[in-house]
């Protein structure tokens, strides 16, 4: 199925479930403008965008380095835990929560007034022991209700969106799926979705609920078929009426892989046309094949970034824009592909002197009122 096709089949579905469609798009929309009103939400920017900008921070660096912690306050509108909300360390015993890391993250952001976001309740990895060696339907459901309940609860109002499931679509759909073999997928199979849905809804009524995912914005039939498995999820959860406001588009870039711009641009409209937004959650410029060079590389990755961003922009303007990190210094880019050829790797906005690169400006071209 076409992502067209998408949309005419969601246009002729039942006037219920269209109705129901349009009354969870209505409460999206007005639980983002209350996330926005609140004090410490993304107004409160350093610069004035018209989208904000923001930035995920390993608790690691931000405990380290007090120059790197400087450049999230005087650039971003957003600053939000990297990995310090994974359920691996958050609960790495039954019922016993470690906050501090997270805790630390969430109210720096605030204490600077700045917004934040909260990645992610839901993922088939970066899960702790106990819960791997879960092996029943009602134990895993239970399990999966309480995380989400209890991190949900200890935010309220805090953390005003959620990545409720991060890469729950198989990594290629057609061969492999369509959802991603986990823990969740085996014991309870695509319902765990639903579960967590509805527990993240309730433990969090204010705040807005997102699935995250990447290779979303690529050419190609593995791209298409992600792309369409994604939309399948959305009317899945609005089928069930259950509340799903946005998609969280990951954004890690690879040069050597061309944008489709015209099926990417498809697939916005296709989520807007069904009531959910979407946000650029992890943008970053896997460099590992450019040249050699720091200024021809970052020059391509900007215009790389830039090819991105024009897709994007020009089917909708997207919730806000986090970039995966902020400097060259720290990246897992570094860690899972590094340069082809020995070099440091350049995939963000300002390089490892914590100096803007091109590719910031090209960011901040688009967000600029
Ligand atoms: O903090 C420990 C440190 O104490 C220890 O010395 C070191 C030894 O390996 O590990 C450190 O923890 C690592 C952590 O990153 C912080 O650097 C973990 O082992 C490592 O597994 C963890 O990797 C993170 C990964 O998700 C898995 O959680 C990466 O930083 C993070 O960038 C990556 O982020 C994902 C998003 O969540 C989802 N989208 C893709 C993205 C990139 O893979």
């Amino acid at each position: 199925m076409s992502a067209d096709h998408g949309v005419v089949a969601a246009k002729r579905t039942s006037a219920n479930s269209l109705t129901r469609r349009s009354v969870v798009a209505g409460a999206g929309a007005a639980v983002l403008a209350g996330a926005m009103a609140r004090p410490g939400g993304a107004q409160a920017s350093p610069v004035k965008r018209r989208i904000p900008y923001g930035a995920a921070l390993e608790y690691q660096h931000f405990i380290s380095d007090a120059d790197y912690k400087a450049l999230f306050v005087n650039h971003c509108d957003m600053i939000f835990p990297m990995n310090s909300l994974k359920w691996s360390l958050l609960q790495r015993a039954p019922g016993e929560f470690d906050y501090l890391p997270a805790e630390g993250i969430v109210s720096f952001a605030e204490t600077h007034g700045r917004g934040t976001y909260g990645h992610t309740f839901v993922w088939y990895t970066a899960l702790p022991a106990w819960v791997e060696e879960i092996d029943t339907a009602a134990r895993a459901r239970q399990t999966l209700i309480d995380h989400v309940r209890s991190v949900a609860a200890h935010f309220a109002g805090r953390v005003p969106s959620w990545d409720v499931v991060n890469e729950v679509v198989a990594h290629d759909p057609v061969n492999e799926g369509p959802w991603r073999d986990s823990l969740w997928m085996r014991l309870l199979g695509p319902s765990h979705v639903d579960t967590a849905f509805a527990a993240a809804a309730e433990a969090a009524p204010e705040a807005e609920l997102a699935i995250n995912d990447y290779d979303l914005e690529f050419r190609g039939a593995r791209y298409d078929a992600r792309r369409r498995a994604t939309l399948d999820l959305v009317r899945r959860l609005q089928d069930r009426n259950l509340r799903i406001d946005a998609i969280g588009v990951q954004g890690h870039l690879y040069p050597e892989i061309p944008i489709a711009h015209k099926e990417f641009g498809r697939f916005i409209k296709d989520l807007k046309a069904l009531g959910v937004g979407y946000r650029i959650t992890e943008l970053d410029v896997i460099d590992w094949k450019l040249p050699i060079n720091p200024s021809v590389r970052d020059e391509m990755a900007a215009e790389h970034v830039d090819n991105f961003l024009d897709a994007a922009f020009s089917a909708d303007l997207p919730r806000s824009l986090s970039t995966w990190g902020l400097s060259d210094r720290y990246s897992w880019i570094a860690d899972v592909m590094p340069h082809r050829r020995g070099a440091k790797n350049r995939p963000l906005p300002f390089d490892d002197r914590l100096k803007p690169k091109p590719m910031h400006d090209v960011i901040q071209r688009y967000l600029a009122v």
